[in-house]
């Protein structure tokens, strides 16, 4: 069987739902091992009318960004770009909702993927992505595909996060490039 056709898209609206559904029923558990603070996500109303008012955003204004997850044409997780400074920096997340699709190798390519048109759209300097580090799964992902371990430090890594142990991955283009070659063989 082939390999699935991996690829990234801007947020639309028939996606909202999904993210919606993704944060209102984590369970518990899942929210303590992201490091999520119950308590700080939106309710399902407010989340909805946050997620539209993104979608076609101009990139200058905009604070927060989403790039959908896409295996063969089918949306099944995002990355978002918080703290967004125009032309310096922002902070990746990801997020696979298809829970049937993950530890399968598929994050590390749409990641990098995700990096890149992020780089670009918002003519970034610098990425960084933060997970806990008592969550195993972001953690092996970027690894996995090289990036930069460069700290570590207490914090809260987003609007919706606990103060938790951190560890800072830099994101850096030519890592992405290089994996993306590395996962995807012939020209890019
Ligand atoms: C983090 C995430 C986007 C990574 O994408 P992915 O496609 O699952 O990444 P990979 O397939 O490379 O798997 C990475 C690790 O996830 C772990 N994992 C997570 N879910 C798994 C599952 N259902 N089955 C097997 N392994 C799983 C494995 O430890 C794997 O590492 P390994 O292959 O060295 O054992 C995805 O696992 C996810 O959405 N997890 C839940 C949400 C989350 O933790 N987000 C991060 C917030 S900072």
């Amino acid at each position: 069987m082939d390999a699935p056709h991996l690829s990234v898209r801007p947020l639309s609206a028939g996606d909202i739902p999904h993210i919606v559904r993704y944060w209102t029923e984590m369970s518990a558990a899942d929210l303590a091992r992201l490091g999520v603070d119950a308590k700080k996500v939106p309710s399902a109303a407010a989340l909805r009318s946050q997620l539209h008012a993104l979608v076609d955003a101009p990139p200058q204004d905009a604070k927060a960004s989403y790039l959908v997850w896409l295996v063969d044409g089918r949306a099944v997780g995002f990355n978002s770009l918080k703290r967004i400074v125009f032309g310096v920096r922002g902070d990746m997340h990801l997020h696979m909702w298809d829970g049937g699709l993950r530890g399968k190798g598929f994050g590390g390519t749409l990641f990098c993927l995700a990096a890149l048109e992020f780089f670009e759209r918002f003519r970034l300097k610098e990425i960084v992505c933060e997970p806990s580090r008592g969550n195993p799964a972001p953690n092996e992902m970027l690894r996995r595909v090289g990036f930069r371990l460069i700290g570590t430090r207490v914090g809260a890594s987003s609007d919706l996060s606990l103060v938790t142990d951190l560890n800072t991955f830099a994101i850096e283009r030519d890592v992405a490039h290089a994996y993306l070659r590395r996962a995807t063989p012939g020209p890019l």
